[in-house]
C-alpha cells in the first residue's frame, strides 16, 4: 500500500500544555522552531522537528512545501458558533432578547429551504477556513436539513466538526418551533446518521432554557444519559433580562443553572455559551462535572451582555473555551476573538498573553471539547490540521513584527494585529483546504 507523504517546512509554534497566565510560559508547555518541519503521512502528523533533523530521514518521493518566512500553528478551534447567523452579523441596536426576535429568528426561518441551507453551509466553511479555523462546534437551525447540509459540506472537505439541530418548542416563531418530542426524535435520527462518521460528532443543542418546555429538556437529558459520548451545547446567563425571564419561567428551580442541572444537561461534554453572570457557587457546580463555559468576547461586547471573568472561572476550576458566537460575534476569525478577549481582560485587569491566547485557540479549546488527543497541537499522531500564518501579510504587521525582540512580544503583537489576511493557507486532514492568494486570484 502506498502512503501519502508531505513535509511542510517553516517556523512553527505549538502548545504542549497550558502555558499559564504569565508572560513567560511554564516550562515544557510550548515549542517553537525557527526552521522547523511537519512530516505528514496519510493525514496525520508523523514527526515534528528541526528541518535539518528530519531532512536526513525523508523518503525520496516526499513532497516538500516551502513555508519558510511563515509561521505554522495548529488549526484554530471555535467552540461555539451559529452557521445560520452569518447573514445577520452586525445587525444594529439591540441586546439579546430583542436581537433574537428581530434578527435571528427571521434569518433562521430561511433554513427551511434546503438550497439556502446548502449554500450557507458552503459559504460558512469557506469563511472558517479563510480564517484558519479547522474545527468548530456549530449551532444549526431547528430544521434537520440544516444539519444534513452542514455535515455533508464538512465531510466533503474532510473537516473535524461538531454540530447539532436546535431544539426549541416554544417562544419562537411557529416556523422554527419543534414538536416537543418530534424534535428530539429528529435529533436521534441525525445522531444515527452523523455522529462518529468520519471526523464528525453530534452536539445536542437545546437553544436555551426559555425556548424549551420542561418535557423537551427532560427528553434531551434522557438522550444524553443513553449516549454519554454525545456533546451538548446551549446558552447560559448571558444577559440580565434573559436571567429574569428564566426565573419567571422556572420558578421551581433555584437559579438558571439549576434548570440545566435538573434535566441532566450538565456533563463533561457540555458547553455553556457566555456564563457571564455567575457566582462562585455556580462556577463550582459547572466545574465539578467537567463542563465548560464558551467565552464569546466579541459577542458579549457587541450585545452589551457584560464582561466574562475568565480568571474567576479558572479559580473555581471551571474550564473556559474561546468562541466567536457569530452572528452575535463580530468576527469569525480567531484573531478577532482573541482581540476581544484581550479587551475584556484589560477591562477586568486580566491582560491575556499571546502564549495563553494561542493556547486557548488551539489546545485549550481541543481539551474543552475532549479532542486534545487528536487536534490542537503539532505532535506525532495528531491529525494534520494546520494554519500557516504570514507575518508579512500587510506592511504594518510586517513592520510591527520586525520590531519585536522576543517571541512573547512577537506572538502578542501577532495576536492583536492579525486577521484573515494573515492566514496564508489552511490545511485539514493533511490536505490544503484554503490558499489565500489563489482564492484572491480566483475571486478577482
Ligand atoms: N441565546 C439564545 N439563543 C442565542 C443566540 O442565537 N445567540 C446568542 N448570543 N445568545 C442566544
Ligand atoms: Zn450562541
Amino acid at each position: 500500500m502506498t502512503h501519502s507523504h508531505r513535509l511542510l517546512r517553516g517556523a512553527l509554534f505549538t502548545c504542549l500544555d497550558d502555558p499559564g497566565e504569565d508572560n513567560t510560559p511554564l516550562p515544557d508547555t510550548t515549542r517553537y522552531l525557527e526552521d522547523g518541519a511537519i512530516w505528514i503521512v496519510d493525514g496525520h502528523i508523523h514527526a515534528v522537528d528541526d528541518y535539518a533533523t528530519l531532512a536526513a530521514q525523508l523518503p525520496p518521493e516526499i513532497e516538500v512545501v516551502d513555508y519558510r518566512g511563515k509561521l505554522m500553528m495548529p488549526g484554530f478551534i471555535d467552540s461555539h458558533v451559529h452557521y445560520v447567523q452569518l447573514d445577520i452579523m452586525a445587525s444594529y441596536g439591540h441586546q439579546l432578547l430583542d436581537w433574537l426576535n428581530d434578527y435571528t429568528f427571521p434569518a433562521e426561518c430561511r433554513f427551511a429551504d434546503a438550497e439556502h441551507a446548502r449554500h450557507a453551509a458552503e459559504r460558512f466553511l469557506d469563511e472558517l477556513l479563510r480564517a484558519g479555523t479547522t474545527t468548530a462546534q456549530v449551532f444549526c437551525s431547528s430544521h434537520p436539513n440544516s444539519v444534513d447540509s452542514f455535515f455533508s459540506a464538512a465531510q466533503r472537505r474532510q473537516l473535524r466538526m461538531l454540530a447539532g439541530k436546535v431544539l426549541m418548542d416554544r417562544h419562537a416563531p411557529a416556523a422554527l418551533t419543534d414538536d416537543t418530542l418530534g424534535g428530539v426524535r429528529d435529533s436521534e435520527r441525525l445522531i444515527a446518521n452523523w455522529h462518529g462518521r468520519d471526523r464528525l460528532a453530534y452536539t445536542l443543542t437545546p437553544r436555551f432554557a426559555p425556548t424549551s418546555t420542561r418535557e423537551q429538556l427532560d427528553a434531551v437529558g434522557g438522550v444524553l444519559r443513553s449516549a454519554p459520548d454525545l456533546y451538548l451545547q446551549t446558552h447560559l446567563s448571558e444577559n440580565r433580562g434573559e436571567i429574569a425571564w428564566v426565573a419567571e419561567l422556572f420558578p421551581e428551580r433555584r437559579d438558571y443553572l439549576d434548570v440545566y442541572e435538573h434535566y441532566g444537561l450538565v456533563g463533561p461534554r457540555s458547553t455553556f455559551a457566555h456564563g457571564i453572570h455567575l457566582d462562585h457557587d455556580q462556577r463550582r457546580r459547572l466545574a465539578e462535572p467537567g463542563a465548560n463555559i464558551a467565552f464569546c468576547p466579541t459577542s458579549n461586547l457587541f450585545l452589551g451582555s457584560g464582561l466574562m471573568d475568565r480568571l474567576a472561572c479558572r479559580d473555581a476550576g471551571l474550564a473556559t473555551s474561546l468562541a466567536s458566537d457569530v452572528g452575535a460575534g463580530t468576527s469569525l476569525s480567531g484573531f478577532g476573538t482573541l482581540q476581544g478577549a484581550y479587551q475584556v481582560g484589560a477591562l477586568l485587569g486580566q491582560p491575556l498573553t499571546g502564549w495563553q491566547g494561542f493556547y486557548r485557540l488551539t489546545l485549550g479549546n481541543a481539551r474543552a471539547l475532549h479532542l486534545a488527543d487528536r487536534i490542537g497541537s503539532l505532535q506525532p499522531g495528531y491529525e494534520a490540521d494546520i494554519v500557516v500564518l504570514d507575518p508579512d501579510a500587510t506592511p504594518l504587521l510586517s513592520r510591527r513584527l520586525s520590531c519585536a525582540t522576543t517571541l512573547a512580544e512577537r506572538l502578542f503583537a501577532l495576536m492583536m494585529l492579525g486577521d484573515d489576511r494573515t492566514v496564508a493557507a489552511t490545511w485539514a486532514n493533511g490536505r490544503p483546504v484554503h490558499v489565500r492568494d489563489s482564492v484572491a486570484a480566483g475571486s478577482a
